[in-house]
């Protein structure tokens, strides 16, 4: 007889959200169980439920025992530049600056593969530490940094979004393709990754003033070929930024427009910042199913504006949320949440915990229109898993003793939390955080 698969139980308070929750009362978004249990087995959730009715159903599973921790679905992080792991904390600048002084002459390191794999390493470590289980990457323009983040993510089992970036002008040598090569490059890379394990493939032209018309038109045709991959770029994050594109694309109405006339508006196109638009790129916005992606910590680090969300979601726009490392100043989902309640403050605008928790993960799944494998717990749902613990720390810890509700809990994680506070994450039902820790200290003893 063969072995049954071997299954885990993961034992623990836990939040499961099966819809946006309207507000705080709005129990039916959610499911909580205060002793709660997710069954892992073929990297996948089998079964979810209370512990006693799970640990019956499964009498043989290994049981992990995390209570009093609270369990939930793995971040996903919408908007993250990999090879900036070290651009993170620049001094000074606004965007255009910043990326002229400090981020494009640190992409240009990345033609190296042994530098683009050490720093993928790192990269995964890190959105591990901070509970990010999925995240949607710019590379560099080369494509050896494209074969670096998906060879490493696929060694970790992790399931990825990227793409080497396309920009032809307005950058370093060293730093810019052509409109043919960088099609040609995409091309491979999405033959070579897109639909391989966990991988999925994002077309990424970096930006209006990074790409030529040539390789807008050439973006547009691989968009029209490869429909299932995502696409991504960046749209009116800076007055400069916008001033500029105007100059570049004099015939386009508007910034989005330029997008538009390409043809790069579709469900699975994804526009970093969306700050400063007019009401004709909302109502496109809207009409496209385009996602905005808010970047709250990089919004503030680099002075770029306001994300006015409740103006966008009143026209029925579905927002996405993210880091944006290395303009983002934080790789922790839970201090972008924390950025991000401040900048809807300074509009009157709010941000409830329920809904917070529940837009760094199934929200953010159902932008990238992936609900069915992440962001949830659903059985069938891939074993992408973070435990919290709300007293990591002994500010947190103190604070906690007067938390008397769910809803407290989670805010004093979204406002006081971060790598500190996720104790384990499961990737693909694999523990993958402490195993890393283990790994680093072997590292440092070694
Ligand atoms: N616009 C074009 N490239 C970038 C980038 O790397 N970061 C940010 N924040 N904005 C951009
Ligand atoms: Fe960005």
């Amino acid at each position: 007889m063969s072995k049954p698969p071997s299954q885990k139980l993961l034992r623990g308070r836990v939040l499961d959200f099966n819809a946006e929750p309207q507000d705080a009362t709005d129990t039916s978004a959610y499911t909580y169980l205060t002793d709660g249990a997710i069954l892992i087995e073929g990297g996948r959730i089998a079964d979810v439920g209370t512990f006693a009715d799970v640990a019956q159903r499964a009498p043989a599973a290994e049981i992990v025992d995390h209570r009093p921790n609270l369990l939930m679905a793995g971040f996903i992080d919408t908007h993250v530049h990999f090879p900036q792991v070290q651009v993170i904390a620049s001094w000074g600048a606004q965007l255009l600056d910043w990326l002229n002084t400090y981020t494009f002459p640190e992409e240009t390191r990345f033609a190296e593969v042994a530098h683009a794999e050490a720093m993928a390493s790192k990269f995964y470590d890190l959105l591990t530490a901070h509970g990010t289980t999925t995240a949607v990457a710019y590379c560099s323009v080369h494509k050896e940094s494209a074969e670096a983040f998906f060879g490493e993510a696929a060694r970790r089992n992790m399931c990825m979004i990227g793409g080497k970036v396309m920009m032809d002008r307005n950058a370093p040598d060293g730093l810019r393709d052509t409109p043919q090569t960088g099609y040609d490059d995409s091309k491979d890379l999405i033959a070579k990754w897109h639909g391989k394990g966990r991988a999925h493939y994002a077309i990424t032209p970096r930006f209006a003033i990074t790409s030529t018309p040539e390789q807008l038109e050439m973006t547009g045709a691989l968009v029209a070929e490869h429909a299932d991959c995502f696409v991504q770029t960046h749209l009116s994050e800076n007055h400069d930024e916008i001033a500029f594109t105007a100059e570049l694309y004099p015939d386009a109405p508007d910034y989005l427009g330029v997008y538009e006339t390409y043809g790069l508006l579709t469900p699975k196109m994804l526009l970093g910042h969306s700050i400063h638009l007019t009401p004709r790129e909302i109502d496109l916005l809207a009409q496209t199913r385009a996602k905005p992606v808010f970047c709250p910590t990089s919004n503030l680090f680099l002075g770029s504006g306001l994300f006015d969300d409740a103006g966008l979601r009143g026209k029925g726009i579905c927002n996405a949320i993210a880091t944006d490392i290395g303009a983002g100043t934080s790789y922790s989902m839970l201090q972008t949440l924390n950025e991000g309640y401040k900048i809807l403050q300074l509009q009157g605008q709010k941000l409830h915990p329920l809904r917070a928790f529940h837009w760094i993960t199934r929200g953010n799944a159902v932008a990238l229109g992936l609900e069915d494998k992440i962001g949830t717990l659903a059985a069938g749902s891939d074993a992408d898993i973070v435990v919290l613990d709300a007293r990591a720390t002994p500010a947190s810890a103190l604070r906690m003793e007067r938390a008397e509700t769910l809803s407290e809990e989670l805010f004093i994680l979204q406002m006081l939390g971060d790598d500190r506070a996720v104790s384990e994450v499961y990737v693909a039902g694999v523990s993958a955080k402490t195993e890393t820790q283990t790994h680093d200290r072997l590292a440092l003893t070694a």
